[in-house]
């Protein structure tokens, strides 16, 4: 007789153009979660490498190529897995602000050349997938220019915000017509909080409340 075994906790992504109220979100579902949740926000600018990513982000001065800030925000993720993994299986949920989706439609906005979105998937290859990825859309990039502290770092330009933006829409489309239907994409437009709030909450509860066994994980692949 198999004896009885606890699900493993979830892993729910929110993703978003800067400035689309993503990080409030997830807040308000972590919250929601305590106490059995985790929150975890990249880039995290807590360790090394995310200290070089936070400095290249806020610091114009720092140098560094196209291909070699993508692949330090890829092992920010890679230097998180195994406690993240660890979490899932002790039951823990986690909420995470951005991953691997904003890894590579940032960079492939760049449209450096050999950096295709191809390209940017590849070292994230292998990395947990979430059970469900929210991502905030906006149909007007203009409205959210005006946002307190939109322009202070690097990537905050109205026109990037642009590219990256039909990137993103490219990527996630891509995915969702190959059959992936842990993607969904929430249209922010004029929402207030609470409003995406109760979006955000209708999506998720069944993924939460749905058992996954415990040994079972998705990786990107
Ligand atoms: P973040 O700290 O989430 O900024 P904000 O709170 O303003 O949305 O992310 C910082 C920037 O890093 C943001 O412009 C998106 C970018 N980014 C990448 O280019 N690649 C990545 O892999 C990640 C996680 C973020």
């Amino acid at each position: 007789v198999k004896a009885p075994t606890m699900g493993r906790g979830k892993l729910i992504l929110i993703e978003g153009l800067d400035r689309t109220g993503k990080t409030t979100q997830c807040n308000i579902l972590y919250k929601k979660l305590l106490p059995n949740c985790e929150l975890i926000k990249f880039p995290e600018r807590s360790t090394r490498i995310g200290g070089l990513i936070n400095q290249y982000l806020t610091d114009d001065s720092l140098q560094l190529s196209d291909q070699a800030i993508h692949l330090l925000f890829s092992a920010n993720r890679w230097e998180m897995v195994d406690g993240m993994k660890k979490a899932l299986l002790e039951g823990k949920n986690i909420v995470m602000d951005r991953y691997v989706y904003s890894g590579v439609a940032y960079s492939a906005a760049k449209k450096t050349d050999g950096m295709d979105l191809n390209w940017c998937l590849q070292p994230d290859i292998g990395l947990l997938k979430p059970d469900l990825t929210l991502f905030l859309s906006i149909q007007d990039v203009n409205s959210n220019a005006g946002k307190d502290g939109f322009g202070e770092e690097r990537y905050e330009t109205l026109k990037f915000q642009k590219q990256v933006k039909h990137t993103f829409i490219t990527l996630l489309e891509n995915e969702m017509k190959r059959g992936d239907e842990s993607i969904k994409i929430v249209d922010v437009g004029n929402r207030g909080i609470h409003e995406v709030e109760a979006l955000i909450w209708e999506i998720a509860e069944p993924v939460l409340t749905t058992h996954i066994d415990h040994d079972k994980f998705s990786f990107f692949q």
